[in-house]
This record gives C-alpha cells, sequence and structure tokens, in this order.
C-alpha cells in the first residue's frame, strides 16, 4: 500500500517546515521500519533516535498523528485505523492516506525529530532518582524483600524513560520548575522501596511548592500516553495520600489541597484554577508568601493563554453537589 509521512523537520533555532515522503509499506510496518526506509533509501539527512527496535531503550519517542509515542511501538496499520482508514474498502476519495510525525514537545528541537533532552534528565536527578541506602544499619548479606514489597513497584519499574509524558505535560509545559511526570514516578518508586532511608525527606521535598506534586493539574494526560502502562498521574496520587495520611494538622496544606477541592467541586461542578490556586496555596491571603511562589506561574499561564479569567459552573452542578453529600454522608456513617 501507497502512504504518505508528512515529517516535520527542523534546524535548531530555525522555523519548521512539513516533509512528505511518498512509501510503499504494509500495515504491519513500524513506524520506525518507515522512517529507517526513509534515511535509509529516499533522504539520509532525516534525523532522528532509535536503538533497541523493541519498546526497551525508550530513544525513538516522538508524535506520531499528534500523540506522543513509540515509532518502533505503533505500526502503520494501528494509525491508519486510529485515523479512520478502512483497509477492506477502497477511500472513497481516492487519497493516499497521509501519517504525520514530529518532534516531541516541551523539549527544544536540535534537529528534525531529536530533540534536547537535558531538562528532562536534569529534573529526573533532582529527585535522586536511586534507592539511597546511608544507613549505619547495613544488613551482612543482601537487602530482601518481600513479594508484596516488591509488586508495589512492578508497574512504575517499567518506566523506560522515553519521555512521552514531559512531551504533554500541561504543568511542565507552563512551569519550567515541575518535576515532570517521569521524575514523580521515579520518585514514588524509590519512596516505595522499603530499602530507601530518605523516605521521610523525600515526602517532604514532593511535597514542596509546585515543583513537586502539587504541581501536577491532574490533566491525566500522562496516564493515557505512557506506552509502558506506567500512569505517572496514579503514582503522584499515590505520593499525596501518603502526605495526606502523614498530616494531621488542620491547616496543613495538603488537608487545605482536600478541603479546597472539595468545595470548589461542590460549588461549580469542577475546578475553578482562579479560586483554587489563591485558596490553596496562599490560604485565602493569608499566606503572603505562598501566594508569591505561585505569582510567577500565574504570570506564565496568562503569557500562553492558559489563565481562565471567568468562570462557568459545569451543566448538572446540582446533581454533583447531591452526589458528594450522599457520598459524605455514608463515609460519616461507616
Ligand atoms: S512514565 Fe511512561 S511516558 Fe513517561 S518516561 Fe516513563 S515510560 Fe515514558
Ligand atoms: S497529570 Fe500531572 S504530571 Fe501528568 S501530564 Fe497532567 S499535569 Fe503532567
Ligand atoms: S527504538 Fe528503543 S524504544 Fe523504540
Amino acid at each position: 500500500m501507497q502512504i504518505i509521512f508528512k515529517v516535520l523537520r527542523q534546524q535548531q533555532n530555525s522555523a519548521p517546515n512539513s516533509k512528505e515522503y511518498l512509501l510503499d509499506t504494509q500495515p504491519s510496518s513500524t513506524i520506525l521500519d518507515c522512517l529507517n526506509h526513509i534515511k535509509w533509501n529516499i533522504d539520509g539527512t532525516l534525523a532522528f533516535r532509535k536503538n533497541c527496535r523493541n519498546t526497551i531503550c525508550g530513544s525513538c519517542a516522538m508524535k506520531i498523528n499528534g500523540r506522543s509515542t513509540l515509532a518502533c511501538k505503533e505500526n502503520v496499520g494501528s494509525e491508519l485505523a486510529k485515523l479512520g482508514h478502512n483497509f477492506s474498502t477502497k477511500n472513497v476519495e481516492d487519497k493516499i492516506p497521509e501519517i504525520t510525525i514530529a518532534p516531541l514537545g516541551n523539549l527544544p528541537v536540535i534537529k528534525d525529530l531529536v530533540v534536547d533532552m537535558r531538562s528532562f534528565w536534569d529534573n529526573l536527578e533532582k529527585i535522586v532518582p536511586y534507592v539511597n541506602t546511608t544507613s549505619e544499619n547495613l544488613p551482612d548479606r543482601e537487602f530482601l524483600q518481600t513479594p508484596q514489597e516488591r509488586s508495589k513497584l512492578d508497574q512504575v519499574s517499567n518506566c523506560i524513560m522515553c519521555g512521552a509524558c514531559y512531551s504533554e505535560c500541561n504543568a511542565v509545559e507552563v512551569n519550567p520548575d515541575f518535576a515532570g511526570p517521569h521524575a514523580l514516578a521515579k520518585g514514588y518508586r524509590n519512596f516505595a522501596d522499603p530499602r530507601d532511608d530518605e523516605h521521610q525527606k523525600r515526602l517532604e521535598e514532593y511535597n514542596t511548592g509546585t515543583k513537586g506534586i502539587w504541581g501536577c493539574t491532574r490533566c491525566h494526560y500522562c496516564n493515557s500516553i505512557c506506552p509502558m502502562g506506567v500512569a505517572p498521574m496514579d503514582q503522584i496520587t499515590k505520593i499525596k495520600r501518603e502526605i495526606l495520611a502523614a498530616k494531621t494538622k488542620n491547616e496543613s496544606r495538603p488537608i487545605r489541597h482536600r478541603r479546597v477541592l472539595t468545595e470548589l467541586v461542590k460549588t461549580g461542578g469542577w475546578i475553578d484554577e482562579r479560586q483554587f490556586g489563591l485558596q490553596l496555596t496562599s490560604n485565602y491571603f493569608r499566606d503572603i508568601r505562598g501566594l508569591l511562589s505561585i505569582a510567577p506561574l500565574g504570570l506564565r499561564m496568562i503569557a500562553k493563554g492558559k489563565f481562565p479569567f471567568s468562570f462557568e459552573p459545569s451543566e448538572g452542578v446540582e446533581q454533583v453537589r447531591a452526589l458528594m453529600n450522599a457520598a459524605q454522608e455514608q463515609k460519616d456513617q461507616d
């Protein structure tokens, strides 16, 4: 079958341009097979990263039809099926189907599909991405773990550091201090490992400002995009639960986070993000330091057109409120 690959090409610090390549290929060919074919037979100047060809190394992440994923994981057939292409019938307009390829987002382009991943690795480094065993009580032999303890780490250990989640993360886009879904998922991996000695220190670190877990906007993109099923947002939520469980003081920020979130959803059916920032971080203007800490983020959001200046309550807000009240009553009875 014939297919057109539209590849967004770019040199460093210059405007991107889209280049089209016509290929004869099979639905079972991976996107990486097609890019290799272009490079080896049509245009040797096309730049992209790859290594294992088997979803292990994480180096071939790019945007395929607007979605960040691995070029060696996706194939032509599945991509066209997502676009609604029917292989059993001839295209009505006889048009050659197209697949678009672009570099990862949130990272500067070096050339074509090769991005500069420095901020990705720097953010990972900041969360101390290894089990820390500085304790003096070292066992004589190896550290032992029960199968139950190890099973808590299974999902997050699947991360291959491909950068797909970072590319789609809304928080990274507006807040360069935010550690990123990959780093916080790795943070949970070490935090949940009973061999790690930095449990409390990690909790405090991840609980700080908008660079840690509270910078996540819960947009869910990282969960839906991750090609390895790591679900970074779920790992961030697990850290939040630990923090909430550890703090009992009513005016602590984690407790306020939960209360403000609940009140806003009860009021408007969904979250009024302007109020959320003010009520949570500035504690209703009582915490001037907190207010100042979110000011740069607010300005960047305004500059990027991501700050909502008005708020419309969602439809069915009464039902949402009734549902939440009923759940609360049930919880009180239990
Ligand atoms: S969490 Fe998933 S998407 Fe993010 S870097 Fe790891 S494997 Fe890639
Ligand atoms: S859920 Fe949080 S960490 Fe994941 S992409 Fe959205 S903002 Fe980023
Ligand atoms: S080439 Fe290694 S993950 Fe795709």
